[in-house]
């Protein structure tokens, strides 16, 4: 059915107009003023309202055994809390461990969405190892459509690549043409200062975050930029979370260093007192890179603004209480992972743009345009023109609200975000051009969502 949205004021990149959208065949086809519309056609007032490109979440977990322990999620929870929160495409880890065969993990990821997702997704695809068959199942994986991978240098002997590995997923991506998304912790360091920590006796969760400190993430960095500058490929730094190491990823960059830059929500909005909480309060605040010391939120919202830091993501990761208690005894059993799906795009609305930490353009840049760019979705996502999908969010900036984990939809049972206020969310989200939500309800068709086929960008 063709829709109508009336009267809103588009925000894109660059540029803010009142007009009209119309949409046919999932695809926008005409935007102006007084456009007109058979009288079938599903009709939307968004006069007062904001209408954005939906957003993409680029670093997400949902199907992720990991520390002894599933993430929450499914595609159909996950997809309908990233929905209600604006979210209309994510970017999903595939993460098989070094034990695993990649190209059965990828088919074993692929099986977890299909069908059961009610927005649109994408996949990294993780290199955990690199052996003789690595090159050929990668270039299937590509051929497939998924053209980004991801790095761990932490957590040694399940994710964790050397710097051999390192440097062959590197090599192979520049020559395949794809970029590769990078966890940046020295893995020796964090397994020694664990055990260090461990030895004197100190378990609780607030040691999570002296195990893994600054200097640790900074090295991380550091040695991913110098392998992107001696390969010539192009890299991303996920889920950058301290002042130290942006200063090294912005020095790479300044040198002609192809890379990027992500940071999430938890690191821009929550600081190490959260973790340092007694029992499995601070448990619920654990995740990898730790979240820091207060000032380095400053620096972070700075570089958003300034755009040395391309993208928001979230790093959704929903551990409940019960799993997060598997680290009662030590800090490093805690499963690491806080969840954010839902609530990314009104925090940022609210704490960048309400706030006046960011230009409205460049919210739409960090949490939208940006990663459709940079991952090979664009003009199809990312923004609002004629030819792009219509994927639109809506969006009333008169909305007034409180999180928690008693009204969410993520599967989980608590909210690492509790009790933050928003002022604004989504009063309409379409996929495609199918209305899927409606002020905080899901209204729509699940499973609707596709999997995005991507072409390497960077031939
Ligand atoms: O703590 C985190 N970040 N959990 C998810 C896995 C990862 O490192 O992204
Ligand atoms: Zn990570
Ligand atoms: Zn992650």
């Amino acid at each position: 059915m063709a829709l109508l949205i009336r009267n809103g004021e588009i925000v894109t990149v660059g540029s803010r107009v009142q007009a009209d959208i119309y949409v046919e065949n999932e695809t926008i086809t005409r935007i102006g003023k007084n456009l007109d519309a058979p009288p079938n056609a599903e009709r939307i007032d968004a006069t007062g309202k904001l209408v954005f490109p939906g957003f993409i979440d680029p670093h997400v977990h949902i199907y992720l055994p990991f520390m002894a322990t599933f993430a929450k999620d499914t595609h159909e929870t996950g997809s309908i809390a990233a929905l209600i929160g604006g979210t209309t495409t994510y970017i999903e880890m595939c993460c098989p461990s070094r034990n695993d065969d990649a190209l059965g993990g990828y088919e074993l990821w692929k099986s977890k969405a299909d069908g059961k997702s009610a927005c649109d997704y994408a996949f990294h695809m993780s290199v955990t190892k690199f052996v003789k068959e690595t090159e050929s199942q990668l270039r299937q994986i590509v051929a497939d459509g998924t053209a980004s991978f991801k790095i761990f240098l932490a957590y040694k002997n399940f994710f964790g690549v050397d710097d051999g590995e390192m440097y062959q997923t590197l090599e192979l991506a520049k020559r395949l043409g794809v970029i590769v998304t990078a966890h940046c912790e020295n893995a020796e360091l964090v397994a020694r200062l664990q055990q260090k920590l461990l030895a004197e006796g100190k378990t609780g969760p607030e040691w999570h975050e002296p195990s893994r400190p600054e200097s640790v993430e900074a090295e991380g960095t550091g040695r991913f930029a110098t392998f992107l500058e001696n390969t010539g490929a192009t890299g991303y730094v996920v889920h950058l979370s301290c002042e130290e190491a942006l200063r090294t990823a912005v020095d790479a960059k300044s040198r002609g260093v192809k890379i990027h830059v992500e940071s999430v929500l938890p690191h821009l909005l929550l600081d190490k007192s959260f973790a340092e909480k007694p029992g499995v309060e601070g448990m619920k605040h654990v995740m990898s890179p730790p979240l820091r010391a207060k000032h380095n939120q400053f620096a972070l919202w700075n570089a958003l603004a300034l755009g040395s830091i391309d993208t928001v993501g979230t790093d959704h990761c929903p551990f409940d209480t019960e799993q997060k208690l598997l680290g009662k005894d030590s800090f490093v059993n805690i499963p690491n992972g806080i969840p954010g799906i839902e609530d990314r795009v009104n925090l940022l609305y609210t704490h960048g743009v309400k706030r006046g930490r960011l230009e409205l353009d460049r919210f739409v840049d960090v949490a939208s345009t940006r990663a459709a760019k940079l991952f090979g979705l664009f003009p199809r996502k990312g923004t609002i023109s004629v030819g792009s999908d219509a994927d639109l969010v809506v969006y009333d900036t008169n909305y007034r609200g409180v999180l928690s984990a008693k009204t969410q939809h993520t599967n989980n049972d608590y909210n690492g975000f509790e009790g933050m206020e928003i002022a604004g969310r989504p009063s309409v989200v379409t996929v495609r051009g199918k209305v899927q939500v409606r002020d905080g309800k899901f209204v729509g068709e699940r499973g609707r969502g596709k999997m995005l086929k991507r072409e390497p960008t960077l031939c």
